[in-house]
């Protein structure tokens, strides 16, 4: 069998028909999302990138930190991995098949005579707060027999203290302080990991230092667990744990490894009566420090604590309900992909890659007193993969479809607290471009920007697509005259913009698609003004709104008024009109049907002289870049099915295709579909994009503005009243949506083909290669796809490689497969904003593209750079250490 990420390794080498390949569905050659929670608890496996199967890998945190979370089976005796890299040859699950869904990862493997279910299941349930701020995400386990016959089989996991630290060790040097410890409940045992120092609301390497991580697990017989630095021997010799913790109860990360695990001893069987289920936890408390308008600071806590006082109950809770929490998944992911397939099965793949990430990029938020208050809702956004900023207009705005299709109240609670900070009439005349530059701390708005037309469109095309979905308009009466300031604004600059940047960084006079968006944020003004029934306001942005667009109209078509120009003027120039999706959205009616019926045929001429194979770039101005994002976005503005299908068939390549490795990143090269440095996320929220065609199919509702509107306490949006009140809004959205989809039943669940092969040489990986040459300390590996991609991305080793590797083929055979792990993740997380190594940018670009830069990427390059050394410094005395303690074992 052969696994099914290293499968076109097997086409490569076995030159299987190319057939096979046509006929399999997606599969994301990128990363694969296992546990996505908030922005600190993100968990992947990077597939393609490490050429190994799950079996035969280390988690990631987003950036690429290792996260040792490993697992096993023992079957008759022995023992097989089917997660983490143990570097144990003859005993690696086969993986057969994976399948993706909204919530839901599922790897079939075969170990030895077993047929083993893997299930990563992180809920998705956007109309219950508790539950989807509920910071754990659950992974199960099954089996089958292969041949019929019942074996003795054990399970096994375990977990170091890598998720609570970004603080790794380098040379012989531990990584942060942790300590760790094991808890008994009425139904459930967890262990508990935490830096013994916390650091509050800081981050290191992006991984927050002040949570605690958890692993639980139902009481159950035949369940044993320890924490210890070997839990895997005891396993390996008896399939169970000793029930106890070694006396050292905190030290240096990784000097030794501790790892906490489980072990369920199930008998002998035929199959798992029930599947063997563990929750995974990243739990911090408050989530974020918050400075209020008014200059208070606010320690905001999680939503969960409204329902839950203490982890012990959450625990117990969260396991109880996973039969339930299953069923329920299932239906949401029914309904979701359900709707998704009435665009294309691509829609469906790339809906399914996302969706955990859209809701894993927020913490919702409670403000906290003595007790919390559940009426006092706010939720932050975390600009993952490019920055630490928060509540970043232009990602949210991106991210909104998503947002109004799963429970449009997300948007109003995390639209609230921009608004809050905006509300003083003496603000900037428009609008802000976030509350924050270093997540969690929110610290406000900061200055002038170059963005007025750009965030102020985004804002008022947000407030109102959040109140004509939701019918809560609380937000516009309350901050109406701050509304109309921005509205004010966009009236004197959005038709011929000079002196602006949009989110893309460009910074052209007169473009097209940044005008028609502060056009609609004109017309979207108008309609606020009407739904809080100022008439007179109602009828003046209406009229400035349609004088706008029929001079924009007049500029913005070619002479012979058969397309868009991307620029006033330029005949030549050309662009995605992403902006018009929400004219469309708010169906404002700003652009002419015919106008987009013809600019529909232009994209058809675009897509044969522009596009490369991973699509069309923005527009004539940033040639070399391709976004998701707005490719969807723009996809939704077609006017024929063969456009926008092939519009989505591209951004569906980057994920599929074997020439990109990584997560998925906002905005990605032309040719190797790698990050592109300053242009977005990888991992982050702002792919909700994805959702532009199912936002399109939400209902808009009558708007309603409380009568007391302009005295609603802060964070009014809809669902913050109180849970009830959440329920009912977001119940006409996805409470009907679960019940259509208990009714309509049929999933279309994404099937990968099984597929047979034999064993080649070139499917050793190159760490069992290591591991055979081992001993010679081989400097070139290990590294991915080497002489196979050429300069189509992720094949470039990055600098210093093999110095981590040489040094880790001295270390225990454990420890040697993380830190072989290293290139990659060290790369990546010294250098987020580009997976692969390819987009760093030079110091010729830094300088001289500084001007344009925000200061928040600065700063963070500084302390990269800054890391980077350090990192340098280590390794150089790495490599004068002497072998550490372990080198006598087993080697
Ligand atoms: C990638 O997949 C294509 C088929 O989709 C195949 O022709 C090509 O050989 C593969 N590339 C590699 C490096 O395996
Ligand atoms: C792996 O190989 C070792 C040594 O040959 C053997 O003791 C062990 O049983 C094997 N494990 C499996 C799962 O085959
Ligand atoms: C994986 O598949 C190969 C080839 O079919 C087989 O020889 C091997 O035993 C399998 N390994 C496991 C762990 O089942
Ligand atoms: C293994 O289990 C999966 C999931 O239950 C199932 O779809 C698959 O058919 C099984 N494989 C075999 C070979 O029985
Ligand atoms: C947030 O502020 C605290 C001080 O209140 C600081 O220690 C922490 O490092 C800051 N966090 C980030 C991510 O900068
Ligand atoms: C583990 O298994 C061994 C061998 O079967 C047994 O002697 C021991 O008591 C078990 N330990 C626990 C904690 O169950
Ligand atoms: C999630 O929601 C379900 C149904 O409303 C509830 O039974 C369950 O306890 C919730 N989960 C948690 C952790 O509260
Ligand atoms: C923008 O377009 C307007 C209208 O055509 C024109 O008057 C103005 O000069 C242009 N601005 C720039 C900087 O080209
Ligand atoms: C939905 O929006 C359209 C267009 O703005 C409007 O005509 C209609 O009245 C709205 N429906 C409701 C129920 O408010």
């Amino acid at each position: 069998m052969v696994s099914t990420c290293s499968l076109w390794f097997y086409i490569a080498t076995l030159i299987l028909p190319v057939t096979v390949c046509a006929q399999q569905t997606f599969f994301p050659q990128a990363a694969v999302p296992l546990a996505i929670r908030s922005p600190h608890f993100s968990m992947w496996y990077n597939c393609p990138a490490d050429t190994q199967p799950l079996s035969n890998s280390w988690l990631e945190f987003w950036n690429g930190a290792t996260i040792s979370w490993g697992g096993n089976i023992r079957v008759d005796g022995l023992t097989y991995a089917w997660m983490g890299q143990y570097n144990l040859q003859n005993s690696t699950a086969n993986v057969t098949d994976i399948k993706i869904t909204p919530t839901r990862s599922i790897f079939t493997m075969q170990a030895g005579p077993m047929n083993v279910t893997v299930t990563f299941l992180t809920p998705i349930e956007p109309s219950d707060w508790v539950n989807q701020s509920t910071p754990f995400s659950y992974i199960s386990v099954e089996a089958q027999s292969l041949d019929g016959a019942a074996h003795l089989v054990q399970f096994y996991t375990e977990l170091s203290s890598e998720f609570v630290t970004g603080i790794r060790p380098q040379g012989d040097q531990g990584g942060g302080l942790v300590s760790w410890q094991s808890s008994r409940t009425a139904t459930s045992i967890y262990h508990q990991t935490e830096p013994e120092q916390p650091q509050p609301y800081a981050e290191v390497a992006d991984q927050a230092e002040d949570g605690k991580g958890y692993l639980a697990t139902t009481l159950r017989p035949g369940l044993t667990w320890a924490i210890s630095r070997d839990t895997q021997h005891p396993f390996i010799n008896f399939g169970n744990l000793s029930n106890a913790e070694d006396s050292t109860t905190s030290g240096p990360l990784g000097k030794p490894w501790y790892d906490v695990a489980f072990a369920v001893d199930l008998g002998n069987i035929q199959s798992t009566p029930s599947p063997v289920t563990w929750a995974i936890g990243y739990v911090r408390d408050p989530v974020v420090q918050y400075s209020t308008s008014s200059g208070t600071i606010e320690l905001r806590r999680p939503y969960w604590t409204t329902r839950y006082s203490d982890i012990d109950t959450l625990i117990d809770a969260f396991l109880a309900d996973y039969p339930a929490a299953l069923r329920r998944a299932i239906a949401f992911d029914e309904k979701v992909m359900g709707d998704a397939s009435k665009i294309s099965s691509e829609y469906v793949d790339l809906i399914s890659l996302v969706a955990r990430q859209v809701m894993g990029g927020l913490d919702i938020t409670v403000g906290s007193g003595d007790v919390t208050d559940a009426t006092d809702v706010k939720i932050f956004m975390k600009d993952i993969g490019s920055s630490e900023r928060v509540n970043p207009v232009e990602r949210m705005f991106a991210a909104f479809p998503a947002y109004l299709y799963l429970n449009a109240s997300l948007g109003g609670a995390l639209l609230a607290p921009l608004l809050d900070h905006q509300s003083n009439q003496s603000a900037l005349p428009y609008a802000a471009q976030d509350i924050g530059t270093t997540y969690p701390n929110v610290t406000g708005t900061h200055g002038p920007h170059s963005q007025g037309v750009e965030q102020s469109g985004n804002m008022l095309i947000m407030m109102y697509a959040h109140a004509r979905v939701s019918g809560d308009g609380s937000l516009l009466a309350q901050y109406y005259s701050t509304a109309k300031r921005w509205a004010d604004y966009l009236v004197s600059n959005a038709l011929t913009p000079s002196n602006q940047d949009t989110a893309d960084g460009e910074s052209n006079a007169n473009l097209t698609n940044l005008a028609i968006k502060g056009i609609i944020g004109v017309k979207a003004m108008a309609e606020i003004s009407r739904a809080v029934q100022e008439d007179s306001d109602a009828e003046y942005y209406d009229s400035q709104a349609n004088s706008l667009s029929s001079s924009w109209l007049s500029l913005a078509q070619s002479s012979d008024r058969q397309h868009l120009l991307g620029q006033y003027g330029d005949e030549s120039s050309w662009a995605m009109m992403y902006n018009v999706y929400a004219d469309l959205l708010l169906q404002t009616n700003m652009v002419p049907r015919d106008v987009l019926a013809k600019q529909t045929a232009y994209y058809q001429t675009l897509l044969q002289t522009e596009a490369s194979h991973l699509g069309l770039p923005i527009d004539y101005v940033s040639a070399l870049s391709k976004t998701a994002t707005w490719t969807l976005l723009t996809s939704a503005t077609v006017t024929d099915d063969g456009v926008r299908d092939q519009l989505i068939r591209y951004a569906w390549d980057r994920a599929a295709t074997n020439k990109t490795t990584g997560k998925y990143p906002d905005v990605y090269d032309a040719d190797t579909g790698d990050r592109v440095s300053s242009g977005g996320g990888v991992a982050g929220p702002a792919l909700g994009a994805m959702f532009a065609h199912l936002a399109l199919n939400v209902p808009n509702t009558t708007i309603v503005v409380p009568s007391s509107g302009t005295s609603r306490p802060n964070g009014a949006g809809t669902g913050n009243k109180s849970k009830s009140h959440v329920g009912a809004i977001a119940g006409g959205v996805v409470g009907g949506v679960v019940l259509l989809a208990l009714i309509a039943g049929a999933a279309t669940l994404i099937y990968r083909k099984k597929r047979r092969g034999g064993r080649s040489q070139r499917s050793l990986s190159p760490h069992r290669r290591h591991k055979e040459e081992e001993g010679s300390l081989d400097l070139t590996l290990p590294y991915p796809f080497e002489g196979d991609t050429d300069a189509s991305g992720g094949g470039t080793p990055p600098p210093f490689v093999g110095v981590r590797s040489s040094k880790a083929a001295r270390e225990h055979e454990r420890e040697r497969a993380r830190l072989m792990h290293q290139p990659d993740r060290n790369m990546s997380s010294l250098f987020p904003l580009s997976e692969t190594g390819h987009s760093i940018p030079s110091s010729e670009q830094i300088s001289t593209g500084a001007s344009s830069l925000p200061s928040a990427f600065l700063t963070g390059l500084r302390s990269e750079v800054e890391h980077l050394r350090r990192l340098v410094q280590g390794l150089r005395e790495d490599r004068m250490q002497p072998p550490p303690e372990y080198s006598s074992t087993t080697d």
